[in-house]
């Protein structure tokens, strides 16, 4: 059993702010990945700039990231940071921002590497230090080794290396009261299908149980009041989908975001939804295959699963998808030698993954 998790973590109001002498710690020179929006919104791009001012710290902000980054995005954000000899990364917004951020620093230190290097792990030198200001309550990246990318085929491919931890991440949960209503619900979903597959997953250990059980026990109490949340209940959601993270960090996840990816890179459902839809089918796996696992979850999370099938539901808009049958078969060859779908309880065979896409998506 190994638990990793080698990143500076820091949660609380005005964090950026206080946080400034850390940064002047990570050299004189750094670019600010960022969206075209969110960050500017919600303040966190502001207070950044203030304290590197403050610290007299240069930055260039690259704004162009947008939802489920491209490799050659990261690759040119890299360059820039390699031209201007960045000595760290800060990256300010969602998941994407975050696993931009990731590759983005991994190109800024082998400007020479391509896509398939990306994967291949071929870096000569450790990626640039990266600092990461989460502005919603989803991805918990902020204290994952993982980068979710899509490649030059469309396809979403992580890369995972310890190397990949941020070296700092600040959460100020103030930022996510800008977050529109739905996909402040499509990131929480996220941090559920991160809890609830973890808990499962083949590779769980007491530790990451731990992270799990708890996040998913906050989850169950925020769901159904989505539609109009507190600053305490932001700071809940926030605090959940760390856990979310640290459980994902050891365990990985399971089928349900193997799954989703496909209708993200071809449907453009947004990432959390795609995986929470196939969340309560998990479950139902689940308890057919290990139902000693569920009965612990239900009791852990002081919550049955007809009533979290029920909150996903409620939580999880419409996946407006239709297949032909042909469509759902052609699906089949990403189901072998999946990891995700390997790290699933019981046997999950590629026949299961289509029988679930048939149930859910069958036109
Ligand atoms: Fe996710």
């Amino acid at each position: 059993m190994r638990f990793f998790v080698p990143t500076d973590l820091r949660i609380g109001e005005n964090i950026v702010r206080q946080s400034a002498a850390s940064f002047a710690e990570l050299g004189k020179r750094c670019l600010i990945l960022t969206g075209a929006h969110s960050a500017k919104a919600c303040g966190a791009l502001d207070d950044l700039r203030e304290v590197l001012r403050k610290q007299q710290i240069d930055f260039f902000v690259y704004d162009r990231v947008r939802q489920n980054p491209t490799v050659s995005m990261c690759l040119e954000a890299g360059l820039v940071a390699a031209q201007m000899h960045a000595s760290f990364i800060v990256g300010v917004g969602g998941g994407s921002v975050l696993d931009a951020a990731k590759a983005a620093a991994v190109f800024a230190a082998n400007p020479q590497i391509d896509e398939s290097m990306l994967y291949d792990y071929m870096w000569t030198r450790a990626p640039l230090p990266i600092v990461c200001i989460g502005t919603t309550a989803g991805t918990g990246s902020e204290v994952t080794p993982v980068s979710v990318l899509t490649d030059s085929d469309g396809r979403k491919r992580s890369i995972r290396d310890d190397r990949l931890y941020p070296a700092l991440s600040l959460g100020d949960a103030r930022y996510i009261a800008c977050v529109p209503q739905p996909f402040l619900s499509s990131c929480a979903v996220d941090a559920a299908a991160h809890c609830i597959e973890s808990f499962f997953a083949v590779t769980a250990t007491p530790i990451s149980h731990l992270f799990a059980a708890r996040g998913a026990q906050m989850l169950a109490q925020l769901l159904g009041k989505l539609d109009s949340v507190d600053a305490a209940q932001r700071e809940s959601l926030y605090l959940a989908s760390i856990y979310g993270g640290y459980a994902i960090s050891v365990t990985g996840t399971a089928f349900p975001h193997a799954m989703g990816y496909y209708l993200t890179e071809t449907h453009h459902i947004p990432h959390g939804t795609a995986c929470s839809v196939f969340l309560p089918a998990f479950l139902r796996h689940c308890a057919a295959h290990d139902p000693q696992s569920v009965e612990a979850f239900a009791a852990q999370t002081q919550c049955s699963i007809p009533a979290w099938i029920a909150l996903l539901q409620r939580a999880t808009p419409d996946c407006p998808v239709r297949l032909t049958a042909s469509q759902i078969e052609a699906l089949r060859p990403r189901y072998v030698h999946n990891k995700g779908l390997s790290r699933t309880p019981g046997t999950f065979t590629p026949d299961d993954a289509v029988q679930i896409m048939t149930d859910l998506f069958a036109s």
